[in-house]
């Protein structure tokens, strides 16, 4: 009877952990499967001599500079699909700060490389949806579209990216001096040395470091870590962009350099006259700066709205949870509120709310097809059932409205 129970058990654990397992031929497949879809996204990634009508597009409203319309973003592994953005829907207008937030993995950083497209290929590839850029010159491309090969008349001098770890970004072997000339021989190639260096110069005493002339000079091992983000955002400037994408620019700071650092770009917006999307976890940094926020989760957009709206009227069970979650000194509860579980595996995700094993507010309508994303009010986006109340209530709204005015 033992040796019965036992191998019984033994047969379970054995069931369980094929269960995270994926058999040889089974990685085979899909690597094969991938294989196919890959080839035949970068054959039109890699083609040269491409006519610019072929990805010139509209834009849906002129006065945004980007338009994400249902942007898919994958990464073809052996293990399978990884859905990293799926679905995503946004615009930036201009002269605004969009900040995108979510937890670890959610697809922040994916969403702003393929909107350079700087994912990591072969296997990282935009597989469909419309990435609409305004651009200085009056034409909208459609980057999904666009070939690599002429990204780069878009990259840098129309956008430019601020990453999370400066130390990182920058070449340690070269000074700093010649990493800003390289940029600016790129992107103006009639520019003389001497004006080159004098620009690099003014660019660096614009981003707030002192004695410009020596940091020139030195190379980025000699420069503190809000120094190295300085010299970061002035590359990013040094071309004039249209749009500067800051990926977590303070993460790797202490918190008055972050102030310092979130200041001037907030400062640089202004002089640029330009937009910002700001990548973060940091829902307080978000309110501070943002004028829309995109909530994101597990590569869906979950909620979207002015900074306003999800600041002071947030109604996704999971923007609540991140908001209870920011520090505050003046509560005085000794433990700080932790959103309970994880995210699902990009991988597989199930066909309902990904975020219904961790709420605590789920009911049996969330067992339910993923929820679709509702419109609250004119600005405000919510994808979760709770939302569908106060959703229809603002269409009765809108309708009594419309009634009345018709009788007028
Ligand atoms: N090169 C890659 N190959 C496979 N999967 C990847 C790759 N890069 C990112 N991913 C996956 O894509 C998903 C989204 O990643 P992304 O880097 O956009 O997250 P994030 O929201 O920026 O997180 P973080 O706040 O940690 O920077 C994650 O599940 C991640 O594992
Ligand atoms: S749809 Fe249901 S499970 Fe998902 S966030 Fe809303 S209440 Fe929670
Ligand atoms: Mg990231």
């Amino acid at each position: 009877m033992k040796l019965l129970e036992k191998l019984k058990t033994n047969q379970e654990k054995k069931k369980a952990l094929a269960k995270h397992y994926i058999s040889k031929e089974q990685i085979k497949k899909t690597a094969k499967e991938n294989s196919r879809i890959i080839k035949e996204l970068e054959k039109q990634n890699n083609r040269k001599n491409v006519p610019e009508e072929e990805y010139l597009t509209e834009m849906k409203n002129p006065n945004n500079v980007v338009e994400f319309d249902d942007l898919h973003a994958y990464f073809f592994t052996d293990a399978g699909v990884v859905k990293a953005v799926d679905g995503v829907s946004f615009d930036i207008p201009k002269k605004s700060i969009v900040g995108v937030v979510g937890e670890s993995g959610c697809g922040k950083s994916v969403t702003s490389l393929a909107l350079m497209k700087l994912l990591q290929s072969p296997t990282g590839q935009i597989f469909s949806g419309e990435i609409r850029y305004n651009a200085k010159n009056g034409k909208a491309y459609n980057i999904s579209k666009v070939p690599k090969i002429d990204m780069n008349k878009i990259r840098g001098k129309e956008m430019s990216m601020i990453f999370q770890e400066p130390m990182t970004s920058l070449n340690p072997v070269f000074r700093i001096g010649d990493q800003l000339d390289e940029i600016l021989f790129l992107h103006f190639p009639e520019i003389t040395q001497e004006e080159a260096k004098q620009k690099s110069i003014s660019m660096l005493n614009t981003v707030g470091i002192a004695m410009p002339e020596s940091v020139y000079s030195r190379y980025p091992h000699e420069l503190s870590g809000g120094m190295r983000q300085r010299v970061m955002i002035a590359m990013a400037l040094s071309c004039d962009p249209n749009l500067i994408i800051a990926d977590e620019p303070t993460t790797a700071l202490d918190v008055t350099i972050q102030a310092q650092i979130l200041d001037l770009l907030r400062n640089i917006k202004n002089d640029i006259n330009g937009s910002i999307m700001l990548i973060t976890h940091d829902l307080g940094v978000i309110a501070e700066m943002a004028d829309y926020v995109v909530v994101m989760y597990a590569g869906r957009i979950i909620e979207k709205g002015t900074a306003r709206e999800i600041y002071k009227n947030p109604i996704h069970p999971y923007t609540i949870g991140l908001q209870k979650s920011i520090p505050a000194l003046n509560l005085n509860d000794e433990t700080l509120y932790t959103i309970p579980g994880t995210v699902p595996n990009p991988i597989n995700l199930p066909n309902f709310c990904y975020f219904r094993d961790r709420c605590e507010k789920r009911f049996g309508k969330c067992n339910g097809e993923y929820p679709k994303l509702l419109q609250v009010s004119p600005t405000h986006h919510v994808a979760c059932y709770l939302a569908e109340e106060i959703a229809a209530e603002f269409a009765k709204t809108k309708k009594d409205g419309g009634e009345k005015n018709a009788k007028k």
